[in-house]
């Protein structure tokens, strides 16, 4: 609450509509459009690296840079010399604020690598960068009010799809407590990873406190069998945190910490008394932005029967208008997916739909990178997904206002609890629902992606994740070494 957290104030980020701003990111990240970079361990001692390769930009192929992998030497030197951060807590402060600022400061590099790198939209980029800021402003001010120790050394290990946001937040969580950070980056997204930690370490966190292990899923599996690992927070797919969780049972210390943040089935109802205009602005934000490559995304719309064939009508004409494209043209909505292995899974299962006459609206995707066209499937119901497509695939099912009851069951026998959308007009359903379903984030009337640090602690529950929510008061204490997992909200 307040008394944690006191006056803070969000990172200011860029209005795309303006001119001014528009030069002003060109101009930042014009010298980075082909710089070829350069990553591998950063580690308090020598490196022994293990196999150097391309980083390949998934709009054009093009390189991005390269990256040496760490090798299990290279585990083993940054858990010995791995410290936890001895400074007082308003040091610790005092330093994450003003890596936030190196962090705004850089926003040029910073651009360019989440274009080139993780095809990331000027849009997307532009948020990245402000929530990767906020965290660390945020878990800063969260510092001084600990009431109990660090917990030793804590690997971190984050997902391609916030490169930047997401790395930060676990790792300055981790700082702000007092923790030695391993943080182990997604495969997909060392470069800009080792950036950050450059600009962490230029701000004054030291080496020993914070070391980088870029790598596959192996590296993580060497940091979560090691008993002098005291801690794990991890984001990624829920597969991987149940194998994460399996391996530390077997490993770490009981009652180490998993901080989990995994996937979503998240649905969105549109009742008869929605505003159909402000619904298809949310469903097309909610499901196609990040060329849906959130885990917030809204997967299964429910449309009520009765305005169904406006809505959609109304939606694939907007459709229609999206620019999809290389994310470093200003004007593109929708770029690629993350690699060929997301692109071919998700083509495999458009096509199965596509065959069983299931294909309501389909797109058509850019050549040359990893594109998927926006598309629509048709459900019965959201208990009809298996599993999570992590791509910009919307399925639709309709209801009739008898049936709401039913659509909130099948929400919440998914099993997954992550985000939720509603837009109606009627206040008792808003309570009705809030009330009955079970996931972490409600949005009611408005798009359901984009939680903002401090205002909107973002987490699920059930196998969307541990809690507690990042960005939210409670998310600190999990870093320390405080007796028992504090309630979250
Ligand atoms: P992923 O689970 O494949 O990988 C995430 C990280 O875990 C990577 O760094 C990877 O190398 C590492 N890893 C893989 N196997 C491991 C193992 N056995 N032990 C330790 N580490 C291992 O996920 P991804 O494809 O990078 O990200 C997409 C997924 O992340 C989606 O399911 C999405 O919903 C989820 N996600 C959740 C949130 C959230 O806040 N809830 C946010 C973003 C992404
Ligand atoms: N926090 C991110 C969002 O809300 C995942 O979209």
């Amino acid at each position: 609450g307040p008394e944690l957290f006191g006056a803070r104030r969000n990172a200011r980020g860029f209005d795309l509509t303006a001119a001014p701003d528009l030069a002003e990111i060109e101009a930042a990240r014009a010298p980075f459009a082909d710089a070829v970079f350069d990553a591998g361990p950063m580690l308090a001692g020598r490196t022994a690296g293990g196999l150097r390769h391309e980083v390949l930009n998934p709009a054009t192929a093009a390189r991005v840079g390269f990256v040496t992998d760490a090798a299990a030497p290279d585990v083993e030197t940054a858990l010995r010399l791995a410290e936890p951060w001895a400074a007082e807590a308003a040091v610790r402060a005092e330093v994450l604020r003003r890596a936030a600022d190196l962090y705004e400061g850089e926003f040029g590099p910073i651009f360019a690598l989440l274009a080139r790198e993780a095809g990331k939209t000027q849009a997307d980029a532009v948020a990245e960068l402000r929530e990767a800021v906020d965290f660390l402003r945020y878990y800063a001010d969260g510092a001084g009010a600990l009431a109990h120790p660090a917990r030793g050394v804590f690997a971190c290990i984050s997902p391609w799809n916030f490169p930047l946001a997401i790395f930060t937040g676990q790792i300055a969580a981790a700082l702000a407590a007092g923790n030695a950070v391993l943080a182990k980056p997604a495969e997909q997204t060392p470069l800009i990873a080792a950036f950050a930690v450059g600009l962490l370490h230029k701000a004054g966190v030291p080496v020993t406190a914070l070391q980088l292990l870029p790598g596959d899923g192996a590296v993580g599996a060497m940091l979560t069998r090691d008993a002098r690992v005291a801690g794990v927070a991890f984001t990624g797919g829920t597969d991987t945190a149940l194998k994460i969780r399996a391996s530390m049972a077997d490993h770490l210390a009981p009652g180490a910490p998993l901080i989990a943040e995994t996937g979503g089935l998240n649905a969105m109802v549109v009742d008869s008394t929605a505003l159909p205009e402000q619904a298809v602005r949310d469903i097309l934000a909610s499901s196609f932005q990040s060329a849906g490559q959130r885990c917030s995304a809204l997967r299964c719309l429910y449309v009520q029967e009765d305005i169904a064939a406006t809505v959609l009508e109304m939606l694939f004409g907007a459709m229609d208008d999206l620019a999809l494209g290389d994310p470093w043209d200003l004007a593109t909505d929708v770029g690629p997916v993350i690699d060929r292995d997301a692109q071919a899974g998700i083509a495999e299962y458009v096509a199965n739909a596509r065959a069983e006459g299931r294909v309501l609206k389909e797109m058509t995707a850019p050549q040359g990178g990893t594109f998927v066209a926006p598309t629509v499937i048709k459900v019965p119901g959201i208990a009809a997904m298996a599993r999570e497509i992590f791509g910009p695939v919307l399925h639709v099912a309709t209801f009739r206002a008898a049936e709401l009851d039913r659509v909130i069951a099948a929400v919440n026998a998914t099993g997954y609890g992550l985000t939720f959308g509603l837009h109606t007009r009627i206040d008792d359903r808003v309570q009705q629902m809030v009330g009955a379903l079970r996931v972490g984030n409600i949005y009611v009337n408005r798009n359901q992606i984009g939680a903002v640090v401090g205002s909107q602690p973002f987490g699920g529950e059930g196998l969307s994740g541990t809690g507690p929510k990042a960005g939210g008061p409670h998310y600190l204490h999990r870093f320390t070494a405080a007796p028992a997992p504090e309630a979250d909200e």
